[in-house]
């Protein structure tokens, strides 16, 4: 295939890349920007591990393509700390043992920001439900519940 140029804003920094049509965000992240927080998991849209924001909703990176991301501004983990300074919701998932191996994390912490900011925080009902579709083979759910919780308030 025919490489198509792709232009798009990453954690603040503009890319302007050479991508094989076929290539999933996910790839390209990692990749091709080196940034390998992102993780990799079922590649099929089942675990959540890929999660990133683009234009501020949250998506699943591998069910993405990297032209359809073309304009669009993506945050991954790597973007949300400032500097030194941790993002709130990676400090809470720190307080609260929001982790084990922590393979499922960076997914876990995109998720949970996007899900306060999205307004579905109200409840462990409703914050389960949202998180719902990250999935955490440690078993850390009812940590990451709290992490989230905390943040909230
Ligand atoms: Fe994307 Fe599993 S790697 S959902």
């Amino acid at each position: 295939f025919e490489k198509m140029p792709v232009k798009m804003e990453v954690n603040g920094v503009t890319h302007s890349l050479s991508v094989e049509p076929r290539a999933t965000l996910l790839d390209i992240l990692r990749e091709q920007l080196d940034l390998t927080g992102t993780k990799k998991g079922c590649d099929h849209g089942q675990c959540g591990a890929c999660t990133v924001h683009v234009d501020g909703q949250r998506v699943n990176s591998c069910l993405t393509l990297g032209v359809m991301a073309s304009g669009k501004k993506i945050t991954t983990i790597e973007g949300l700390a400032k500097g030194d300074e941790l993002h709130p919701m990676q400090e809470a998932f720190l307080k609260h043992d929001g982790f084990q191996c922590g393979y499922c994390t960076p997914g876990q912490i995109m998720s949970a920001v996007a899900c306060i900011r999205e307004g579905h925080a109200n409840s462990e009902t409703e914050i389960r439900e949202y998180m719902s579709g990250n999935i955490c083979r440690c078993g850390a759910y009812p940590n990451i519940v709290n992490a989230i919780q905390e943040v909230k308030e």
